[in-house]
């Protein structure tokens, strides 16, 4: 059990957590300086955009909690080895909050992910897949598959909420320096808007998609900055032709590649998100994609506990 706080959802929202940013050690695995910003080590569980995507809709909802003295419902959804699950049961069982995890598949599934969520107390509750497909695209569904309660707040898939940016936004001061790029993993590309928000129109982020036909990001980067309130920044790069055949596939060769990295550079990766992005940049940087003295940050998402469905 962990007893190390993830917010301070009493007091002024600060958080005692922050991530190093290390230069790469063996740089004759990618040729040039690549930095890591390390945030798979912000905290055992909640780590990575996971910690950035929850901390502001958390403070909304403790705020909410103190003013009115109840007990509130986190309400959220995901796979079978989501990454925002179990850090969601996670600070809610932290914080003495409930939460309901609505979860594509069927009773008969199960995962070690699942059961982490259970042991924090989250109510799991499998749906089919068109339910969950409604449940990603129609606003307010969940209240249609939830049994109707008080004080329940909902968290789209992957914690991805417009107010998920401002805490992904964050991490730009965090930076020992100003990149000019920064390369990161993108599902729903709340993290790569998030990056966005913070450069303020500086730099440029790439964004790696790890699932397939992902050019529909474009509309949810530009809708994601509108809702929470930023201005149409622009300058991204989508990159989608290294997703690997879709959604949590993985070839002999990536998983070789992951193994292969974690072991010569000791930082640890998965399949799923992080090894996606490290694969591209590897071919990104053979194909001459960058300037040779470019300063370039890798967001290390994190998503480790995952990396346990992949074996
Ligand atoms: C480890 C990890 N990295 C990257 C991502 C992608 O983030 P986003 O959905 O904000 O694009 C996710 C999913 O949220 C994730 O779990």
């Amino acid at each position: 059990m962990v007893s190390m706080s993830v917010f301070d959802l009493s007091g002024n929202g600060k958080s005692p957590l922050t991530s190093p940013c290390q230069l790469l050690g063996n740089s004759t695995l990618f040729g040039m300086p690549v930095w890591i910003k390390r945030d798979d080590l912000l905290h055992p569980v909640v780590s990575g955009n996971k910690f950035r995507k929850l901390k502001y809709p958390l403070l909304a909802i403790a705020k909410h909690c103190t003013e009115t003295g109840r007990i509130p419902t986190l309400v959220t959804m995901g796979g079978i080895w989501s990454n925002h699950l179990h850090a969601t049961a996670y600070v809610a069982a932290e914080s003495g909050y409930k939460s309901i995890g609505l979860v594509r598949g069927n009773v008969a599934m199960n995962s070690a992910m699942l059961e982490d969520c259970r042991a924090q107390g989250m109510q799991i509750q499998f749906v089919e897949r068109d339910t969950y497909r409604a449940l990603r695209d129609i606003p307010h569904y969940w209240q249609n598959i939830v049994a109707s309660g008080s004080d329940q707040f909902w968290f789209p898939e992957g914690g991805s909420d417009p107010a998920a940016l401002h805490g992904v936004a964050e991490l730009i001061a965090e930076l020992p320096f100003i990149p000019d790029t920064i390369l990161v993993a993108c599902g729903t590309a709340a993290t790569l808007a998030g990056l966005l928000a913070g450069l303020q129109g500086r730099s440029r982020v790439v964004g790696i998609a790890v699932l397939k036909n992902a050019d529909y990001l474009h509309g949810e980067i530009a809708r994601l900055l509108q809702e929470a309130g930023y201005p149409a920044h622009q300058n991204y790069q989508l990159i989608t032709d290294f997703h690997h055949g879709g959604y949590a596939k993985v070839t002999p060769e990536l998983r070789q590649f992951c193994h292969d990295f974690t072991e010569q550079s000791q930082v640890p990766i998965e399949p799923v998100y992080t090894g996606k992005v490290f694969y591209a940049l590897r071919e990104l940087i053979k194909s001459g994609y960058f300037q040779s003295d470019e300063k370039l940050v890798v967001l290390h998402t994190g998503g480790l506990q995952g990396a346990r469905g992949m074996r």
